[in-house]
């Protein structure tokens, strides 16, 4: 298979090229990004090394730097490689930065699954996964657990933006046949994810003698699944999924003050001294709840880390990475973001 991945510098699309790398030796894979902020070559350096003494014709891995909102660049790669499949995760993916400014959310995740949508209108491929995202069903205190046929009830500017590119493909496959299966996973975590997330965040904090900025009070729930199961879930639907089909990928639900507690224990800190409670975030989601019963009965797919055990590996990676969060956090995407977040100033 020759698969083009779309946003595979990020945390998720990393990790799914290391899987796909090394679980399948006779697929390879161009990895289009444009590298925003969020974008780090670090992520797949491993991978890079590996190839890096093979001659061209040999190699499995290659990185084209571009904007999936070029649409000349787009029909010149379809049209060059003829890929078997597509894997779309490029987009603008932090809640928070899209409350500062949402253009950037509407310009790549909307506009950008647009130009990718077409591309393969004139230059088909067997294969569009896209990947959506629980947060397009909104907030589920009141609704309980959300199937792929619930109301989408986006309550951000990022999850509108998702939820518009998630419609955007719904009507590109029933109108020209789009053979695409759309993937809705739940908040991942894991090693390499950009340290403006809750848990890079909280993890890196720690370890700089800072304290977890906890909106609220911490009683939020998210549906929490480790990379390593969602690469695993992409990886199935990939091979054997249903076209036109939409798939929920569900995780464990936490609250982020338990988070923040797992955290501070694993670090052998005190929660009372390393959590503090800040302004919360506008609009917030109080609770994200998915039934993710479709893809575990269907096809057989379920986690394979335990929650604890996930949280723990994870929290020893930061450990052991430093110098990975290290070099992202003295980026200017990362100083005057988050300068501006501490002080709270949300609009
Ligand atoms: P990320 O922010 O870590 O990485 C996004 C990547 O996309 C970066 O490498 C960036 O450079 C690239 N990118 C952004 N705009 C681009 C453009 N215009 N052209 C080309 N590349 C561009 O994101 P992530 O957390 O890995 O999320 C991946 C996907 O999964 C996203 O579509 C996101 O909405 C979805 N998702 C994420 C989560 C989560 O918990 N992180 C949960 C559900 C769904
Ligand atoms: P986040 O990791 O930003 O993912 P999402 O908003 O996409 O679910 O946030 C997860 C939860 O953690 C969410 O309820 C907001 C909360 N949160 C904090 O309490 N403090 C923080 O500094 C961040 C980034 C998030």
């Amino acid at each position: 298979m020759k698969i083009l991945v779309t946003g595979g510098l990020g945390f998720m699309g990393s990790n799914l090229i290391r899987h796909l790398f090394t679980s399948y030796p006779e697929h390879s894979i161009w990895n289009l990004d444009v590298i925003t902020y969020a974008g780090n070559p670090d992520n797949l350096k491993d991978v890079e090394d590996l190839e890096r003494d093979l001659p061209e014709h040999k190699k499995r891995y290659h990185f084209v730097r571009g904007d999936i909102c070029d649409e000349r660049l787009l029909d010149y790669l379809l049209g060059e490689h003829s890929f078997d499949a597509i894997i779309h995760l490029a987009a603008e993916t932090h809640v928070d930065r899209s409350i500062h400014d949402t253009r950037h959310f509407i310009r790549t995740n909307v506009g950008g699954t647009h130009a990718l949508l077409d591309a393969i209108r004139s230059r088909p491929v067997n294969r569009f996964v896209h990947i959506s995202t629980d947060e397009v069903y909104g907030d589920r205190t009141n609704e309980g657990h959300a199937h792929e046929n619930s109301a989408f009830m986006p309550s951000n500017p990022y999850s509108a933006s998702k939820a518009a590119g998630d419609l955007l493909v719904q009507s590109y496959i029933r109108t020209y046949n789009i053979p695409a299966i759309i993937i809705r996973p739940s908040n991942n975590f894991g090693p390499y994810q950009y340290p403006e997330k809750l848990i890079p965040l909280s993890v890196s904090n720690i370890l700089e003698g800072k304290k977890i900025p906890l909106h609220g009070t911490g009683e939020y729930m998210r549906s929490w699944l480790f990379v390593g199961d969602f690469c695993r879930a992409v990886d199935i639907l990939l091979h054997e999924g249903h076209i036109g089909e939409h798939y929920n990928i569900s995780g464990h639900p936490c609250t982020n003050l338990d988070i923040a507690k797992l955290i501070a224990k694993r670090l052998e800190k005190n929660p009372e001294h390393v959590i503090a409670f800040v302004a919360d975030r506008p609009g917030q989601d109080k609770s994200y709840l998915l039934s993710g019963e479709k893809l575990k009965t269907r096809h057989n797919w379920t986690h394979k880390h335990a929650f604890e055990e996930a949280i723990a590996h994870t929290v020893d990676w930061y450990v052991a990475n430093k110098s990975w969060w290290q070099k992202v956090r003295a980026t200017p995407g990362f100083r005057d973001y988050y300068k501006e977040q501490i002080e709270g100033r949300w609009f």
